[in-house]
């Protein structure tokens, strides 16, 4: 009978299906390592923007609102970020000639909105709903951080499926009267599960559907 494979060819079909089996287990590992990593979802990463703004001077040291320049945070799904109006109700005044401030002058006087960066973004198949979980007594500062002591934003949590899940599953101990919720000072001696329990009965919060996937997926 003639040979159609040589000795050798069973040695390199296994050595062949080792590599194939290193390499795929090897990029599993990879991708479960990199899962849930500051790398992965981003958090921690300071986005370059047209001009240094601080929310460390603003919303920390001049203890501006959230709210004045996002406005629309109680009220729709959508946080909002300042017109360049917004900014120029003190900096027509304040600090009307620094250079930083030059990109803010063209924008009004070109008419063109500053080209903001994006530094929180969920993927488009999320929905996610900021009054909601405003309303519910969700601070701003459980998914955006102390953002009060922000030279630069970044992405200050995960904000992925992990986490929504686990608040949606146990808001309680995340929640404060709704009148805290842009303080980032807010502190309470009582016990924040109980304290939360009371204000889920008041407002009421629901909890049963909110893990379901057409909450987020819909
Ligand atoms: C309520 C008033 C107010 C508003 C609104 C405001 N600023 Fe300021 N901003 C200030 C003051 C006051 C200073 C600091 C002046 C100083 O340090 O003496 C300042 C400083 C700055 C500086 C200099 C760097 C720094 O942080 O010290 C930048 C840049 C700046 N503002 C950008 C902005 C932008 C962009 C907006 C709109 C999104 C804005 N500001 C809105 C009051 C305001
Ligand atoms: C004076 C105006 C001003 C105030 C007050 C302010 N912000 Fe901002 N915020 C901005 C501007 C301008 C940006 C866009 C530039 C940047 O990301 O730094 C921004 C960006 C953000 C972002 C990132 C959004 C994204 O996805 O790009 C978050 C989160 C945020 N602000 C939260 C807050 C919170 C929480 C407070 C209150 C503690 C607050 N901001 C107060 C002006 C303001
Ligand atoms: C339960 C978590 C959560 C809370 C509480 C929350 N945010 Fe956000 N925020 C997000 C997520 C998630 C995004 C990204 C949304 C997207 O891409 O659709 C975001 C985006 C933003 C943005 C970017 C612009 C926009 O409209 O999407 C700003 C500004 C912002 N948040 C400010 C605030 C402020 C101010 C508060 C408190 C009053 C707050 N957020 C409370 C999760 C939260
Ligand atoms: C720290 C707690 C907390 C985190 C984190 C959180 N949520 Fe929620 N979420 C709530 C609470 C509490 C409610 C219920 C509010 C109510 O019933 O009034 C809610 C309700 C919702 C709803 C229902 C809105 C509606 O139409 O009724 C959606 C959608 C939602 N969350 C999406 C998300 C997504 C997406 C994330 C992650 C990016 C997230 N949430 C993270 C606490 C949280
Ligand atoms: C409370 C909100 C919420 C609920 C409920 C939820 N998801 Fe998600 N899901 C998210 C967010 C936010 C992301 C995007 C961020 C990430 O990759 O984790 C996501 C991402 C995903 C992805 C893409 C994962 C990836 O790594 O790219 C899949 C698939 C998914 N969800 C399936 C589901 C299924 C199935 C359910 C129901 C069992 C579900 N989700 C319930 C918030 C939610």
């Amino acid at each position: 009978m003639t040979q159609i494979f040589r000795r050798s060819a069973d040695t390199w079909l296994r050595v062949g299906l080792l590599l194939l089996i290193v390499g795929l287990s090897g990029g599993l590992l990879v991708a479960l390592t990199l899962e849930g990593t500051d790398y992965r979802t981003g958090r921690n990463w300071v986005v370059e923007q047209p001009l240094p703004f601080s929310h460390a001077h603003h919303a920390g040291e001049l203890k501006i609102d959230c709210r004045y320049c996002h406005s629309a945070v109680q009220s729709s799904a959508i946080a909002s970020l300042p017109p360049t109006e917004t900014c120029m109700s003190c900096h027509s005044q304040v600090w009307k000639n620094a250079d930083v401030l030059a990109p803010l002058r063209m924008s009004l006087r070109e008419h063109e909105p500053m080209h903001w960066q994006r530094v929180v973004e969920l993927p488009d198949y999320v929905y996610f709903h900021h009054g909601v979980h405003v309303n519910a007594g969700v601070g701003c500062s459980e998914c955006h951080g102390q953002v009060d002591r922000m030279q630069l934003m970044f992405k200050a949590q995960p904000l992925n499926m992990g986490q929504c899940l686990a608040c949606h599953r146990d808001p309680a101990p995340h929640l404060r009267p709704v009148d805290q919720v842009t303080n980032m000072q807010w502190r309470t001696d009582e016990d924040r599960r109980a304290l939360g329990e009371r204000l889920m009965k008041a407002h009421p919060i629901e909890i049963r559907g909110l893990t379901d996937c057409g909450t987020c997926h819909r």
